[in-house]
């Protein structure tokens, strides 16, 4: 069973469909740990919910960036994880984490990157970008993370089609189902080793 760490800010609902694949027997994988910077995200309260332990670090409890990634990398290690997954995570992953965690933490990005990623473009923001450019298809990216964002491998990719008359409301609740069975059919494939992640372990 590959152990799951989770980094969530808010709702977690990505989380949540990676969880219920998990009790499933969907995939050969289990939670571990929650942590998000929130202290009232809906992602700790799932995390509650499930008997996940669940553990809130930010820089208001840790006192700087640098206390934060630490904290982060001790607690992953404390879990035994053996992949990150970042959930709808506002916050940069630091120096420490990525080099423990090196090929070993994926994101969820809404859209068909390399369009529309980078700072600033995160949730509605990209949806609405979608929709101001006319394109006709936007997606989901699964990619790992290193200390760029939003440009590090891209690992799976599924295209959503824009709709004549869509919302920004309306593409994000579409791509919002193509992401939840993408994440966890991805982890899935790296679980079972169909898709295989640098630097030794799956
Ligand atoms: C998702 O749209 C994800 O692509 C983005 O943030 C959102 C998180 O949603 N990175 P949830 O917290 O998983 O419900």
């Amino acid at each position: 069973m590959l152990k799951l760490g989770f980094l969530a800010s808010h709702r977690g609902s990505n989380m949540q469909s990676i969880i219920d694949a998990c009790k499933a027997g969907q995939l050969a994988a289990e939670p571990a740990v929650v942590i998000s910077n929130n202290a009232d995200s809906g992602a700790l309260e799932r995390a509650r919910q499930e008997g996940i332990p669940a553990r809130h670090l930010s820089n208001r409890s840790e006192g700087s960036e640098a206390a934060v990634d630490e904290a982060i990398a001790n607690t992953l290690a404390e879990f035994e994880v053996e992949l990150v997954i970042l959930a709808g995570y506002m916050k940069r992953i630091g120096p420490r984490t990525l080099a423990e965690f090196e090929n070993r933490i994926l994101n969820i990005h809404p859209c068909l990157l390399p369009k529309y990623g980078g700072q600033g473009m995160y949730g509605m923001r990209v949806h609405e970008a979608v929709i101001a450019a006319g394109d006709t298809e936007s997606g989901v990216t699964i990619h790992l993370v290193n200390e760029e964002y939003d440009k590090g491998a891209i690992l799976a990719q599924q295209s959503v089609a824009v709709h004549e008359g869509d919302t920004a409301e309306s593409l994000a609740e579409r791509v919002l189902a193509v992401e939840h069975s993408l994440y966890a059919d991805t982890i899935a494939r790296i679980a079972n080793g169909d898709i295989k992640l640098e630097g030794g372990g799956s």
